[in-house]
């Protein structure tokens, strides 16, 4: 009774930092409080530390991130002998230096490896044993025992393909998986609110839109996350400053009719900046990443309200 009380009383706590997200945090919450470890699967900028950050701030515990790529071996995970003490020395408990795996058992953290599935075998066996056993034996050190507190969550991107292992059945088995993906509109422009401090909704709504619509678009694979969309708010505000370009009240969210022209080439401009770098154009489209981004601005712009116009 006590646990679920003080449960209710997290999320209640977190949430007032979230936007949105009720229901992905519930489901996160209830895996770790349950002693679950766990995989969150989903694309880049979906509220994934964001909601982990949150939950070990208020629980008083640190998040240790981990990468997972071809380098992230069992040593470095576990950790590694000084090699210069041990000529010194020979080895001791002493000259340890832990690695990211042992420092969370330690101190009973969540040990967080984004992109689960690019780390090689050997170091996901690795961690497979430390969440199974809640303990792990190191030679000339001995053995290192997980305070409850110790989780290990994975996050892997549904779309990555490359370079990754494909996780066995047996991986799996043993791990909670929560899905999740991206926001409505609505909640993005919260964030984004949140994020730059800005109080220009016109500007929000229209970074908005177009960042959602490179998700969407037939020659883009990857579209950008809320984080291009929080830059193009920043990058456009700076640069209508510079061009003394005054920033439309909003009107119409949806769709935007009657724009002063230098506002829209302001936002054509800002949309170069903050997200050609995101994008990821398919190859077999003959395109760049600026004509698609050109187009996506012409039909947020031009075309969209034009066919919204009434008569
Ligand atoms: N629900 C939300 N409430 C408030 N801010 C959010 C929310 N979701 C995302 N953000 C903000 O958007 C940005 C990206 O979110 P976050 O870093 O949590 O994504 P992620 O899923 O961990 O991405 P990646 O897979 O690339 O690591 C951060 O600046 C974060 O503050
Ligand atoms: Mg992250």
């Amino acid at each position: 009774m006590t646990l679920l009380t003080s449960i209710i009383d997290v999320r209640r706590r977190i949430a007032a930092h979230i936007v949105g997200r009720d229901r992905e945090l519930d489901l996160l919450l209830a895996a770790v409080a349950a002693g679950r470890d766990l995989l969150i699967e989903g694309p880049p900028g979906t509220s994934k530390s964001t909601l982990l950050g949150a939950i070990t701030a208020d629980w008083g515990i640190p998040l240790l991130f981990v990468e997972g790529n071809a380098d992230l071996t069992p040593a470095r995970i576990v950790g590694h002998h000084n090699p210069s003490r041990v000529l010194r020395e020979d080895y001791s408990e002493d000259n340890f230096i832990p690695g990211p795996l042992v420092e969370a058992m330690r101190t009973g953290g969540f040990l967080y490896v984004e992109e689960f599935n690019r780390a090689p075998e050997d170091t996901l066996n690795t961690l497979l044993t430390a969440m199974a056993e809640r303990r792990i034996t190191i030679p000339r050190v001995g053995t290192v025992s997980a305070l409850p507190s110790f989780r290990v969550v994975a996050s892997m991107n549904p779309y990555d393909n490359v370079g990754t292992t494909r996780l066995s059945t047996s991986v799996h088995d043993r791990l909670c998986r929560l899905a999740i993906g991206y926001q409505d509109a609505e909640a993005e422009r919260g964030i984004v609110a949140l994020r730059t401090e800005s109080d220009s909704l016109r500007l929000i709504a229209d970074a908005v839109a177009i960042t959602r619509a490179t998700r969407e678009h037939e020659d883009i694979t990857q579209g950008s996350s809320v984080r291009g969309a929080i830059d193009l708010t920043l990058v456009a505000w700076q640069l209508a400053s510079l061009r003394e370009v005054t920033v439309p009240d909003v009107t119409d969210i949806e769709p935007p009719r009657d724009l002063p022209d230098n506002y829209r080439q302001v936002m054509l401009d800002a949309v170069y900046v903050a997200l050609s770098g995101r994008i990821h154009v398919d190859d077999t489209a003959d395109a760049t990443p600026e004509t698609i981004l050109h187009r996506i601005w012409e039909d947020h712009f031009l075309l969209r309200p034009a066919a919204a116009a009434p008569g």
